[in-house]
């Protein structure tokens, strides 16, 4: 049997079972089953880089956010040195959370249980029982433990558990040309305004992920009462959609417009649009070949998905990470970005426009958390293990692009979703044993 024990579990998994050889199968237990849940903290959210923050959140010395590497809780704060540095929020004394609030400044952190004292960088820089401590003691150690890898690119924080991973520019490859496409396109680029929506969603961490790599087919169905299958948009998918995969599990679905195709064609994100937005976006459009590729500026983008949890929706300027809790248990963050040079009352219809379709209260989320938990609850009626999910619409039919860096398909075709499980199946089952 090619299978894995799960550490510290009896588990055994049979490779084979759980993911179809082209992926066009995947196993419901990938996505109910607590033993793969914890292997994924070791060998998914250990061994990748993650979004942690974004550089507009931390502006000066002392400002930092809390975050999460998986189930790991970080602190992401600028240190007076002006670089970022992520530690482990985590007493080293015993274990409590230094830092309880979500963002701010801090000259320090105080332990609540015996108030030992750190930077927001994570050193340690007061222990009330100083002299009680023994000669001997590494106090190196009992500062927080830094994350040993950080790096940012369009303005994101990245960061790594894994001291050997690869360099985050090779990590992401092809994928920051899509990245490009949106966060080079505004004048002055993008900043993060205010803290993220955060909520929990019963679902399985994968599924907005992989909802947002390139599920472009479902909108005229679940979001239909909104973007009925004949409206201006869906027609525009139906003629120029695809989903493009650079490198498995990275994967951004978009509209690629033809060459001659007019700024207002690709300015006219949302026909529903106040018209000042639908000319500013047009605007935005007239000045793009001064800051992108003429491929890139062909692209009109939906969504676009980082190995293994961020997902950036293009239209509604929101990035999401998908932070696993339980199998069946996600806290959902989403920022709102927005254009720093766009003046103040297109920033607020942007706004508005992510509130009502997007974040906890918005019409479209609610729709696709219900598909998320709804398709959880499937994944948990044991009596259908035998009948696993089915990915394989289009399959074969993906090529590589002539124009665009990767695989291409059309915009029914999920391969999307199969090179995803296939970086999953990589990571899971050719990791070292640990
Ligand atoms: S647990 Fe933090 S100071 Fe004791
Ligand atoms: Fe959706």
């Amino acid at each position: 049997m090619n299978g894995l024990q799960a550490a510290g579990s009896q588990v055994a998994f049979d490779e084979a079972s759980l993911l179809a050889p082209d992926y066009s199968y995947v196993s419901r237990e990938v996505f109910n089953s607590e033993a793969l849940y914890r292997l994924e903290q070791q060998r998914i959210f250990e061994r990748n880089w993650l979004y942690v923050a974004h550089e507009s959140q931390l502006g000066k010395p002392g400002d930092f956010v809390a975050s999460y590497m998986g189930e790991v809780p970080v602190i992401v704060a600028k240190g007076s040195d002006g670089k970022v540095a992520v530690s482990v929020n985590s007493c080293p004394h015993r274990g409590l959370r230094v830092c309880r609030v979500d963002q701010g400044n801090a000259a320090r952190f105080i332990c609540p249980y015996h108030t030992w004292a750190f930077k927001p960088t994570g050193e340690l820089v007061g222990i009330p029982q100083a002299q009680k401590l023994g000669e001997s003691v590494d106090r190196e150690r009992l500062s927080l433990k830094r994350v040993p890898r950080v790096a940012s690119v369009f303005g994101l924080i990245f960061a790594s558990l894994d001291p050997d991973i690869e360099p985050l520019d090779t990590y992401l490859g092809d994928q920051k040309f899509y990245m490009e496409a949106f966060f080079d396109r505004f004048p002055g680029g993008l900043e993060v305004v205010g803290p993220p929506h955060k909520w929990q969603i019963k679902c399985n961490w994968k599924l907005p992920v992989e909802n947002m790599l390139g599920d472009i087919g479902h909108a005229a169905f679940l979001h239909g009462s909104l973007v009925p299958p004949d409206s201006p948009s869906n027609v525009e998918i139906e003629q120029h959609g695809i989903t493009v995969v650079p490198s498995p599990g990275h994967a951004a679905a978009i509209r690629y417009l033809p060459s001659d195709s007019s700024p207002a064609e690709r300015g006219a994100h949302n026909p529903s649009a106040p018209p000042e937005l639908i000319e500013y976006m047009v605007e935005v459009e007239r000045t793009v070949a001064e800051r992108l590729s003429p491929e890139q500026a062909r692209i009109k983008g939906m969504a676009l998905g980082i190995y293994p949890n961020l997902s950036l929706l293009w239209g509604q300027f929101t990035l999401r990470v998908s932070h696993p809790r339980a199998p069946g248990l996600i806290e959902y963050w989403s920022w709102w970005l927005t254009p720093v040079e766009a003046p103040d009352h297109i920033r607020q219809m942007l706004r508005t426009g992510y509130t009502v379709g997007f974040g906890p209260a918005g019409i479209i989320e609610q729709e696709d958390s219900y598909a998320w938990s709804q398709q959880f609850l499937g994944s948990d009626i044991r009596y259908l293990n035998d009948r696993p999910y089915y990915y394989g619409l289009g399959m074969g039919e993906e090529s590589p692009h002539p124009e665009l860096p990767g695989v291409s398909g059309r915009c029914y075709n999920e391969h999307y979703a199969r090179s995803f499980y296939q970086r999953w199946r990589a990571d899971m089952f050719n990791g070292a044993q640990s």
